[in-house]
């Protein structure tokens, strides 16, 4: 692999406003690529356009594709290059292509990401935006009116969801979520869904612990606060959307959205290889975005069966041997729908399993030959850890955050079947 001709890792120590973030990097490009890791220190001035009008865990700064992007429009000065995130989540990356102008697609197992991003990505003209207004008004009366005539609602997960809210917020969101299924299929109806499920955590109940350490129930709103934040949030979502349209070259692009098993990717027919893949797959035990979603999953009506059975990274269903497969699976067949000599940009923690470290970058670099993929540079910043057993195992080293740089090194790209370890050796 050629980062391993390449320099030993340079140390170097921020100022206090970068937060004293410890970072260091290696092979080509390694500045470019710790630019884009760290978090400017402007921090949340990132979030702008529309990314932060719904919470989605373990996203991307803004910085982070926004830097590799304009790194990328000086590689490819020709034409613009095809870009996919294979892992979207939120979909952060799709938002910042959108506004170069340029192609892009999102792939995510996870229904709420579909949702999340599509609506990250919808810019829209002031004419579309009172359309929703005048849906959201009409929608307000009408929980109203059922409210007044006690209209009793079914739904298939009521007996789960009302433990999770004050009986009176309950009531007003099962109107909400009852009315928003009556109206007819299409965007605005997506973005009211989009807006319902991103007040779905902050009225549901919960402990947290406030900054003296004290552990309070949240959670507590009076009648009525529902359908408030409903008025507000739809406000917010159409005015960033209206922003987004005057920011994108051309207001009518939209990003491909698909829902496939990354371990089971493929390009639909007609669609032609990716430039660069620029993603942030899971890795062991962090999150289980099955459980973070599941109450937006159920009140919106989505399954949940194929997400349980096809999430990576998970807590539920995992081992060392299991996750060793599932990672070389997906680097395959990223490689398999980018172009010959195309970029991958790979961001990787590293993760304890049973109290054993593994450092990310090494492990990429271990396995990431063997299906394909040269690393090029990586640069990685040191996160903090606040757990007691975690600091334990992650011990003095601390635990770091990479940006991996690989490129394709397969000329044609044949669609052979990941080569067992036997066959490795
Ligand atoms: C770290 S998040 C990506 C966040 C994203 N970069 C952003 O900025 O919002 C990882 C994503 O991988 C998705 N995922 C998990 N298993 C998957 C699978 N088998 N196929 C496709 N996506 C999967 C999760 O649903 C989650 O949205």
């Amino acid at each position: 692999m050629t980062a391993e001709a390449e320099p030993k890792f340079r140390r170097i120590r921020r100022s206090a406003s970068q937060a004293n973030l410890e970072s260091r990097h290696q092979g080509r490009e390694g500045r470019m690529l710790e630019n884009s890791l760290r978090t400017p220190p402007q921090g949340r001035e990132g979030y702008s356009l529309t990314h932060g009008l719904h919470p989605y865990p373990a996203r991307f700064h803004p910085n982070l594709p926004r830097t590799i992007l304009k790194w990328l429009a000086q590689e490819h000065r020709d034409r613009p290059p095809r870009l996919c995130d294979p892992f979207m989540g939120g979909g952060t990356l799709l938002v910042e292509s959108l506004c170069r102008g340029w192609e892009v697609t999102g792939n995510d197992i996870n229904p709420i990401a579909a949702l999340v991003a599509r609506e990250r990505c919808r810019g829209r003209l002031p004419k579309h935006a009172v359309m929703v207004w005048n849906a959201l008004e009409f929608l307000q009366n009408e929980v109203e009116r059922r409210r007044r005539d006690k209209i009793r609602v079914e739904h298939p997960h009521l007996s789960m969801l009302k433990t999770h809210y004050q009986p009176h917020i309950f009531a007003e969101m099962l109107q909400w979520s009852d009315c928003l299924e009556q109206l007819y299929p299409g965007p605005d109806r997506d973005t009211l869904r989009f807006v319902f499920s991103s007040l779905v955590g902050k009225f549901s109940r919960r402990i947290e612990e406030g900054n003296d350490g004290e552990k309070k129930e949240k959670g507590n709103f009076p009648r009525g606060a529902f359908s408030l934040w409903m008025q507000r949030k739809t406000r917010e979502v159409l005015e960033r959307q209206q922003d987004l349209s005057r920011r994108l070259p051309d207001p009518k692009m939209r990003p491909q959205i698909w829902q496939q098993d990354a371990r089971e990717l493929s390009l639909p027919q007609g669609c032609d290889p990716f430039d660069c893949l620029i993603t942030s797959p899971p890795y062991p035990g962090t999150y289980d975005y099955l459980d973070h979603h599941r109450l937006r999953l159920r009140w919106l009506h989505f399954s949940i069966q194929e997400l349980a059975l096809k999430e990576i990274g998970t807590r539920r269903q995992h081992s060392a041997a299991q996750w060793k497969e599932v990672f070389r699976t997906c680097m395959l067949k990223m490689r398999q729908v980018t172009v010959s000599g195309g970029h991958c940009f790979l961001v990787l923690g590293d993760w304890v399993d049973q109290g054993h470290k593994t450092d990310a970058l090494e492990y990429v670099e271990k396995y990431a030959d063997s299906v394909g993929w040269a690393v090029e540079g990586a640069a990685s910043v040191r996160r903090p850890v606040y757990e007691e057993q975690l600091k334990e195992d992650f011990g003095e080293s601390g635990r770091w955050e990479h940006l991996i740089w690989l490129r394709n090194q397969v000329q044609a790209r044949p669609s052979s079947p990941i080569p067992t370890e036997e066959e490795e050796e």
